[in-house]
């Protein structure tokens, strides 16, 4: 173990890491593309955008220059009272590709608060108006982050069981699998026809964290057409999927009816920066839009649209709207469609899901399918090994890289999966 290592040991407390008994933590010294680079010379590819936050490959020089000039110009300013041109020309960027009904941007630092100032929004829209709603209802197997709002309208699980009773009700409606949508809709209306539901929070066609489950966007516009009947504000966590990860700038770009709240973070500064935004419809406003100061939206951070992460943002913003990125993100698309069909009717995959540039394959397994299944460990250092990173969610493992990944280094993360999938057989 060299110097550093020796004292990352020492002083850190590593994300989801186990104080003992969890792998050391390996050093990176730069990044470049889809690579990670370590002192000893190893390139390590990153076949998952760093906890999905990379759009364009590590350390993109453009991004790196707007970075390094706005730096220069004006690292921070306090948001409250004051603005400056970086966050103005983002909220000018997103509202040109959110849903018409979108008026306003709240900035925050990720995407935890993203979800967190959604939520606080929507329970104080019907507070605003002296309306008593104050049911939540999210979906089975949701994941929106770890602040104590975002864990309440989350899976209860081995991650949040120490903090249950701190956590206020939610009412969940089971996850729509294909074949049971019908029920799954009837209880969601059963529950929207009590009348006192405040909001309806949804990861849009994908539950990222929960296992990289997907279902269908006819299935969600008959949720939201329902929430929407009952006027129910709902808020679309786009965290994990904005910015092209399923195809469309935004998952909520595949779905008929719009949300009234919007949750972005993770690829909004290309993976830079931290940055969140919660972007909101006109709808909410008009709760807001009095000179009643109690009824203000009394939350922000220090570093609330930080200038150099706007920078960031909007620099990644120019790379994504170029069309040689939409076109890689079509060719990774169609790449996985076609692995996904080789690799469908192996004996020890149990199923292969794909929407957009992600791919997920579920390993069959004598174990529930679960974060904590203990094929996790096994599955992440095989390909470690190899120098691909890959963070399986338990017996599913998935593809989210970064749209500068090359058809050819593509191939080589399939030929090792291929490799795996073998070893699993025999
Ligand atoms: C859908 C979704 N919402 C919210 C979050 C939380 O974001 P952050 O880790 O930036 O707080 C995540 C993180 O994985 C996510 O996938």
């Amino acid at each position: 173990m060299n110097d550093l290592s020796s004292q990352d040991k020492k002083n850190i407390w590593h994300p989801f890491t186990p104080l003992e008994g969890g792998p050391e933590p390996i050093l990176i010294e730069k990044a470049e593309g889809v690579y990670l680079h370590t002192p000893e010379g190893r390139k390590i590819i990153d076949a998952i955008s760093s906890w999905w936050v990379n759009l364009h490959g590590h350390s993109h020089p453009v991004i790196a220059e707007a970075i390094a000039q706005q730096a220069r110009k004006l690292e921070h300013v306090i948001f409250a009272g004051f603005t400056h041109e970086p966050a103005i020309t983002l909220s000018e960027n997103l509202l040109g590709i959110l849903p018409q009904s979108f008026a306003k941007i709240f900035y925050s630092d990720n995407g935890s608060t993203a979800v967190e100032v959604a939520l606080k929004m929507a329970m104080q829209y019907w507070h605003n108006q002296g309306i008593a709603r104050k049911k939540i209802v999210a979906i089975e197997g949701s994941y929106h982050g770890d602040t104590f709002g975002a864990m309440a309208v989350g899976d209860r699980s081995i991650f949040t069981a120490p903090f249950s009773p701190y956590l206020f009700d939610v009412e969940f409606i089971p996850f729509p699998f294909a074949n049971d949508e019908v029920s799954v809709i009837q209880k969601f209306r059963n529950i929207a026809e009590s009348g006192d539901v405040a909001a309806f929070i949804y990861e849009p066609l994908i539950q990222a964290a929960g296992g990289m489950r997907m279902y269908s966007p006819g299935t969600l516009n008959q949720l939201l057409l329902l929430a929407k009947e009952k006027g129910i504000i709902c808020i679309a966590d786009e965290v994990f999927t904005g910015f092209g990860r399923t195809g469309k700038l935004l998952a909520s770009d595949h779905v008929e009816t719009k949300p009234d709240l919007v949750a972005l973070s993770k690829g909004l500064t290309g993976g830079t920066l931290p940055l969140g935004v919660t972007a909101v419809s006109e709808k909410i406003l008009v709760a807001f839009q009095t000179k009643e100061f109690t009824k203000t939206f009394f939350h922000g951070h220090s570093f609330t649209a930080n200038p150099l992460s706007c920078a960031a943002a909007n620099a990644s913003f120019t790379l994504l709207q170029r069309p040689d990125c939409q076109q890689r993100i079509n060719s990774i698309s169609d790449q996985h469609q076609k692995f996904a069909a080789k690799v469908r009717n192996n004996s020890v995959v149990k199923e292969v899901r794909t929407l957009g540039t992600i791919l997920a394959i579920e390993l069959e397994s004598t174990e529930k399918t679960s974060y904590s299944n203990s094929i996790r460990q096994r599955i992440y250092q095989y390909f470690l090994d190899r120098d691909i990173l890959l963070r399986p969610l338990g017996n599913t493992f998935y593809i989210v890289a970064p749209y500068c990944t090359t058809n050819e280094q593509l191939s080589d993360i399939y030929a090792a999966i291929d490799d795996f999938l073998s070893e699993l057989t025999v």
